[in-house]
């Protein structure tokens, strides 16, 4: 396939694409001109929040799925978001198999089930009940499956950026995993991402050729919640780590930053908002008030603010 006519979008050709594009916009859904517009400001403060309360509210989601449809036009958007992802090379390496077929669904769930069983045994025996009980994919009762691909073939011959590194078609593509993530919880869109599945038998049911890498398999539709919390820190499976702990200075476990780790661990504190609730970090205005510090922090409450919207 030739990048510069085809699009990473499976089958479909870059006319389609720039035709979902003007639909979406005409009918105001996508990406208005306002929003495209270069600019070297940031966002106004209601759009700021909106785009942390994105990325803090996103979830991993098994649990929730409900059996309303996706509407073609919202599952374009969110494909469109995932086309916009940063690319190294610009190669834009995915490919989006959208999967509805639930006889074809029943067989992934099958290829996860015995994966599970071959993941097992690798558990510390005390985690190997819990994990059991942990349910760690929606595959049928989600509205639709998407597998997101990695095509290592897509710039052939000209891997600007790949040469020292060839992964970075594989990052690419989960940069794409990611927008669409975060797209799919602006609008209310479940996604749960199942890697326990040997991706040989995947890209065998799914006929994905050798030199294409299925980079991520989603589980997409409308949900009765997003849960406040990861599922697998609700059921003890892990915590968040410590952000402080985790930033080094200059070099790999180098010591320093002690102010930025210090603005970082209150930010964190003003997360453990109780109720499972939610806090944003409010991001500075541009000229701050004297008395706030660098970082300030407002009580932005999220699920006050969904309400207020
Ligand atoms: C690369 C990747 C693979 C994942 N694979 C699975 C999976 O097979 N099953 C599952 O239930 N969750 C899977 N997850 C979701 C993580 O468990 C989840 O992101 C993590 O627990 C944090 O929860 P949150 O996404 O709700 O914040 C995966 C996430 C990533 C990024």
């Amino acid at each position: 396939m030739i990048p510069s006519q085809k699009t990473g979008l499976a089958g479909i050709d870059i006319r389609m694409v720039r035709r979902i594009s003007r639909i979406a916009i005409a009918r105001g859904h996508a990406m208005p001109e306002a929003m495209t517009a270069p600019t070297g400001d940031g966002f106004d403060q209601k759009a700021r929040d909106a785009v942390y309360r994105a990325m803090f509210t996103r979830r991993d989601v098994r649990s929730h799925f409900t059996s309303e449809a996706i509407d073609d036009e919202v599952l374009a958007r969110l494909l469109l978001a995932a086309h916009h992802a940063p690319s190294v090379g610009f190669m834009q390496p995915w490919n989006f198999i959208v999967i509805r077929d639930v006889a074809r669904r029943e067989k992934v769930r099958d290829l996860f089930l015995a994966a599970r069983e071959q993941e097992l045994p690798e558990m510390e025996a005390e985690r190997q009940a819990l994990y059991r009980k942990l349910k760690l994919e929606g595959i049928s009762e989600s509205a639709l499956n998407i597998c997101i691909t990695c095509d290592r073939e897509r710039s052939k011959g000209s891997p600007l950026g790949r040469w020292h590194n060839p992964e970075m078609d594989l990052y690419s593509t989960v940069c794409a995993v990611q927008n669409f993530w975060l797209a799919a919880r602006a609008e209310g869109v479940g996604v749960g991402w199942v890697s326990i599945i040997e991706a040989h038998a995947l890209k065998a049911l799914l006929s994905i050729p050798g030199h294409v890498t299925p980079v991520a398999y989603l589980c997409v539709g409308r949900v009765s919640q997003f849960a406040p919390r990861p599922d697998l820190e609700t059921h003890g499976w892990g915590q968040r780590l410590p952000l402080p702990e985790l930033i080094m200075s200059e070099t790999y476990r180098g010591q320093g930053e002690a102010p930025l780790k210090s603005t970082v661990a209150r930010l964190k504190s003003v997360e453990a908002e109780p109720h499972g609730q939610r806090v944003a970090p409010a991001v500075p205005q541009r000229e701050p008030p004297k008395e706030a510090s660098a970082l300030s922090f407002n009580s932005l409450n999220l699920e006050d603010a969904s309400a207020s919207r």
